[in-house]
């Protein structure tokens, strides 16, 4: 169930440059989020709305129930994001979440994940939980540079990790959907779950139809209210009925099939 909560923060460090991974306590969020999902933060400095005015998007990257926690991974872009990374231990966030449909997880011999740049964030929850399903999923990791390329060894604990860079400073040099690409040669009853920027969705997405396996994206629209009701986060999807669903509300994970690329 949404609700809008106030969570103390226990840390907040910065894992690779500009990149910070916050932690905070929320028992009722840690038990009910299913991966994918996502949160509205407050950004302002104090906690009550100073800063930008609206809630700011972020993926729900990790949970720990016992120790009732849940974490982010974000990445520092604007006003928003740069407030949040000066958010001290102790001090109080302002949430709104879970918000969203998650992913949706298929039985497959082969999971692939596929996670570009800060499109990572949402994809270490689910690789968790497909792992406590006994599936075994291969993991495409792909940034501009090794800078980008945030929690590489958190995967690492879940799977085989892929690395690719644009500049080579990790990994293979390319986009991840080469490498990807040979693998659903060789490995027939795959699934894709990604995360990332648009044209590797899209790339990804083409990849799906090729190869004939299922594809998930899940899509990162700028937004406001993240309820469905301000109808700030459009995607064209091919739908008779309604030629546009909400980001916020009928995502963010789409069947990539549905979307008009
Ligand atoms: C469902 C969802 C989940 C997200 N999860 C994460 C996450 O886990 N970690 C993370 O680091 N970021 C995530 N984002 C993106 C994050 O919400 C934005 O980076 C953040 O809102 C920027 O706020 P700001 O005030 O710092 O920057 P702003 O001043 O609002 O923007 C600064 C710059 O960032 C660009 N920007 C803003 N929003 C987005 C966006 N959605 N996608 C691409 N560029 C954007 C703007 O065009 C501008 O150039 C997510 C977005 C969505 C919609
Ligand atoms: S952000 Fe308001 S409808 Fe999606």
């Amino acid at each position: 169930m949404i609700k809008n909560f106030k969570a103390e923060i226990i840390s907040n460090k910065e894992i690779n440059q500009g990149i910070f991974n916050l932690i905070f306590k929320a028992p009722e969020l840690a038990a009910a989020t299913v991966p994918g999902q996502f949160l509205e933060i407050m950004c302002g400095t104090d906690g009550a709305g100073n800063g930008p005015f609206l809630r700011r998007p972020f993926g729900v990257y990790n949970t720990d129930i016992k120790k009732g926690t849940a974490e982010i991974l974000f990445k520092v872009l604007g006003q928003g994001t740069k407030n949040l990374s000066a958010r001290k231990a102790g001090e109080i966030l302002d949430i709104v979440g879970p918000l969203g449909n998650g992913f949706k997880i298929v039985e497959a011999n082969h999971p692939v994940i596929a996670g570009g740049g800060m499109g990572v964030a949402p994809l270490l929850l689910l690789v968790k939980v497909l792992r406590d399903k006994k599936q075994k999923p291969i993991i495409f990791l792909g940034a501009k540079n090794k800078d980008e390329l945030a929690a590489v060894e958190k995967f690492e604990k879940y799977g085989k990790v892929i690395l690719t860079t644009d500049d080579g400073s990790a990994g293979e040099k390319c986009f991840l959907n080469i490498p990807l690409e040979k693998y659903l040669e060789e490995n027939k009853n795959s699934v894709i779950y990604c995360c990332g920027p648009h044209a590797m969705l899209k790339c990804l997405a083409e990849l799906g139809k090729k190869y004939k396996v299922p594809v998930q994206v899940s899509l990162e629209e700028k937004m406001a209210c993240g309820l469905g009701v301000c109808r700030g986060c459009p995607v064209e999807v091919k739908n008779k009925d309604e030629k546009y669903k909400m980001v916020c509300k009928d995502g963010p994970v789409f069947p990539a099939e549905d979307v008009v690329w």
